[in-house]
C-alpha cells in the first residue's frame, strides 16, 4: 500500500533525490510531491523541466522488493497511469520503457531507481505528469498536458489521489492480467525498428523487461539501454 504518508513541498531539488537521502527514516509507501523541482531528472541523466503547474512525485518502496521486481513495478506504475488518464477521458499509450504518450506527444515520464547491488534495499519510482502546462517551448511538438488535451485546468492533488487509488488497487490484482494490459496499452509492440542496419519487428516485451525482436525468423532479446526507439514505423 502506498500513499498513507504524503510529504508536500513547494520547491525541492528532486523528489527522487529527497527519498534517496531520507529513505532510512521513511516508511514503505511514502510519497513526496513538489510543485517545483530545481533539479528534476529524467532517464539517461536528462533534465526534467519542472515548472509550477504539473505533478512531480516519487514513491518509496522498501518491502518485498528484489531486482527482478523492478520491471514489475514499472509495469504497475504505467498501467496505473493509463487507467487514471482514462478516468479523465485521455487515451494514453505506453512507449517502452518509461514514457506515456497521447498520440505522439509525451504526457508522463517515469524514472525508476533502485539502490543496493545484489539485494535491493529500496526502490524509488519518480513520476512527472504534465497537467496545466501550456507552453513546452522547444518541446512543443513532443509534449502535451491535460490542459492542452482537454482545454481546462485540473487539480494536481486530484490526479495524485487517482494515481494512488489505481496503484493500490493493482496490488491486489493478478500480475498476469496487469502485464497483458501493459502489452495492449503499448505503442511499440507490432512496430518495426532499424537496429544494427537490420529491420526488426518488435514482437513483444518479455516479463523481465527486455524487448523481443524478430528478424528473418530469428528472435533476439534487447534491454532498453541497447536500443533506441526514436525511429519506429
Ligand atoms: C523520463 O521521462 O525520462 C523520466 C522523467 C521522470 C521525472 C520525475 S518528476 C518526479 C521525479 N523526480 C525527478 O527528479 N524525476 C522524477
Amino acid at each position: 500500500m502506498i500513499g498513507s504518508k504524503i510529504l508536500k513541498f513547494e520547491v525541492i531539488e528532486s523528489t527522487n533525490n529527497f527519498l534517496k537521502i531520507n529513505q532510512s527514516s521513511l516508511e514503505h509507501g511514502t510519497i513526496v510531491q513538489a510543485n517545483i523541482q530545481t533539479q528534476g531528472r529524467g532517464r539517461n541523466n536528462h533534465t526534467w523541466m519542472s515548472e509550477k503547474g504539473n505533478l512531480y512525485f516519487s514513491v518509496l518502496l522498501k518491502e518485498e522488493i528484489n531486482r527482478s521486481l523492478i520491471f514489475d513495478n514499472l509495469v504497475k506504475t504505467s498501467v496505473a497511469i493509463i487507467r487514471l488518464l482514462r478516468e479523465f477521458d485521455i487515451d494514453g499509450r505506453i512507449k517502452y520503457p518509461n514514457d506515456i504518450l497521447v498520440e505522439d506527444k509525451k504526457i508522463c515520464g517515469i524514472l525508476t531507481e533502485s539502490y543496493g547491488s545484489l539485494d535491493i534495499q529500496y526502490l524509488v519510482i519518480g513520476v512527472g505528469i504534465n497537467i496545466n502546462q501550456l507552453d513546452f517551448k522547444d518541446l512543443s511538438n513532443k509534449a502535451t498536458s491535460f490542459k492542452i488535451e482537454k482545454n481546462k485546468e485540473y487539480s494536481i492533488e486530484e490526479v495524485l489521489g487517482k494515481f494512488i487509488k489505481h496503484y493500490n488497487k493493482l496490488e491486489s490484482e493478478n500480475y498476469e492480467l496487469i502485464f497483458k494490459e501493459y502489452i495492449t496499452s503499448s505503442m511499440v509492440v507490432g512496430k518495426k525498428i532499424l537496429f544494427d542496419s537490420k529491420e526488426f519487428l518488435i514482437k513483444g516485451i518479455h516479463k523481465n523487461g527486455n524487448l523481443i525482436l524478430e528478424h528473418e525468423n530469428i528472435i533476439e532479446y534487447r534491454t532498453p539501454n541497447e536500443i533506441s526507439l526514436t525511429q519506429l514505423y
